[in-house]
């Protein structure tokens, strides 16, 4: 095959396709879709253009980082093991233990953690794991709310699975519909991802949704992906875990197939938003000690390790809760200040976890464009992060999806300018 035509900046245009063709399957990104949306628009002048786009948070991540990366800075001409440090390990198992109110003991950090430069390119190398060639005889599928984190869909195609999109509306309270799953899809799922606190809705699964998930994972023979990097950020309690959950049916069913208290069950967690260190590139996922081993082994061959000094600064921030406590309140003036402008318009609720507003506008995309043609406000419509059911409306397309990454001020001057140019 020759590639005869393509542009990178464009996002990429293929008139014949070179090597893998199920990268086709996928659209742009979603934040190249909306660089293009947007690209023919000039904001009015004499506006400072508001970007409330990425989930990148804008705070000052703590010092701890920067005196710690400098202090070991004799790292960084070593390359470091996959499995990261013992020291890491064993902040993340603490931290894990103490945040969950986990049994002692219970998680076993050596076999159960390890290290990621940042969730994403985890969440994505999953599926690599997970997905077999079949299941049940059938082309796999692996299963993901709708919206959703565009990488669990890049992964499901790219490592060819159906990618299964279920609705999470405001009639579902924002998290898939867990006895809406057929036996017959259970019976071909590889992989599910749930993500909770929600990006972007903001909705946290109760304790039950969590050990009905864990059930079908463990009846079906699924792995069970739950993407909690939003865990820290919480309004008025901090949502309950995947691993909290799964210690307590372990303790009250007896262990799960010879004591294994974390089958099927994998969690994953960042700094990027905890510790507003999106560009350290720090996450780590814990659980199933059987995937976490296969994982280690896959990554061996496709990843890097986490840089030493960057695992020595990771280690310092998972052992300090300070400076996270300070996000919260940070996020929480920006709540308040939204709610302050939007007074209950295009449906607005606070939700449990995340720094994101949902906002029901009409037309996500119309709205888009104006807000950012005639307020510099850059919002994200809600359908780049969605898809359509066949028959079925695209839960995204009537909102925006608004990210309080900016301080509280900015955050109510792109309120009110959201309701004087939406009404
Ligand atoms: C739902 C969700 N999961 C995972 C990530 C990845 O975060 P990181 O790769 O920075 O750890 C993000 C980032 O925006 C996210 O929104």
């Amino acid at each position: 095959m020759v590639l005869t035509d393509f542009s990178v900046n464009s996002g990429a245009v293929f008139t014949e396709a070179i090597g893998n063709d199920r990268l086709d399957l996928l659209t742009d990104y979603p934040f190249t879709r909306l660089a293009n949306l947007l690209a023919p628009i000039t904001p009015r002048a004499n506006v400072s253009p508001i970007l409330l786009t990425v989930g990148e948070p804008q705070h000052t991540p703590p010092a701890i980082l920067e005196e710690t990366l400098r202090a070991t800075a004799s790292g960084w001409n070593k390359y470091p093991p996959v499995g990261g440090t013992p020291e890491f390990r064993a902040a993340v198992g603490d931290w894990l233990t103490r945040r969950y109110d986990l049994p002692a003991g219970l998680l076993h950090a050596d076999s159960s953690v390890l290290p990621l430069s940042g969730t994403r390119e985890a969440l994505f190398m999953l599926a690599l794991l997970a997905v077999p060639t079949q299941k049940a005889g059938r082309q796999p599928a692996v299963l993901m709310p709708n919206p959703f984190y565009a990488p669990y869909e890049g992964a499901a195609v790219m490592a060819g699975a159906e990618p299964v999109f279920l609705s999470a509306t405001r009639e579902t309270g924002f998290l898939p519909d867990l006895d809406a799953l057929t036996p017959e899809l259970l019976e071909r799922t590889a992989l599910f991802y749930l993500c909770t606190p929600a990006n972007p809705q903001g909705a946290a699964a109760t304790p039950a949704y969590l050990a009905k998930a864990i059930g079908l994972a463990r009846q079906y023979g699924f792995v069970l992906a739950v993407d909690e990097c939003y865990a820290e950020i919480w309004l008025d309690a901090p949502p309950v875990g995947a691993l909290q959950v799964a210690a307590g049916l372990h303790k009250t069913n007896g262990p799960h197939a010879d004591g294994k208290p974390w089958a099927n069950l994998l969690v994953f967690h960042s700094l990027s938003k905890r510790s507003s260190a999106a560009g350290l590139r720090s996450g780590f996922v814990a659980g199933d000690p059987a995937l976490i081993g296969r994982f280690s082994r896959l990554r061996s061959y496709g990843c890097a390790g986490m840089p030493l000094p960057v695992l020595a600064a990771s280690t310092a921030l998972w052992r300090d809760e300070a400076h996270v406590e300070d996000n919260r309140v940070a996020y929480r003036a920006k709540f308040a200040a939204a709610e302050a402008e939007l007074g209950g318009r295009y449906g607005y609720y606070r939700p449990a976890g995340g720094f994101f507003l949902w906002l029901e506008v009409g037309n996500g995309e119309e709205a888009a464009k104006r807000l950012w043609a005639e307020g510099a406000v850059r919002v994200l419509p809600g359908a780049y992060l969605s898809r359509n059911n066949p028959g079925e409306p695209n839960p995204g397309d009537a909102f925006i999806r608004v990210a309080l990454v900016q301080d509280a001020d900015t955050v109510a001057q792109a309120c009110a300018s959201i309701v004087r140019i939406l009404g």
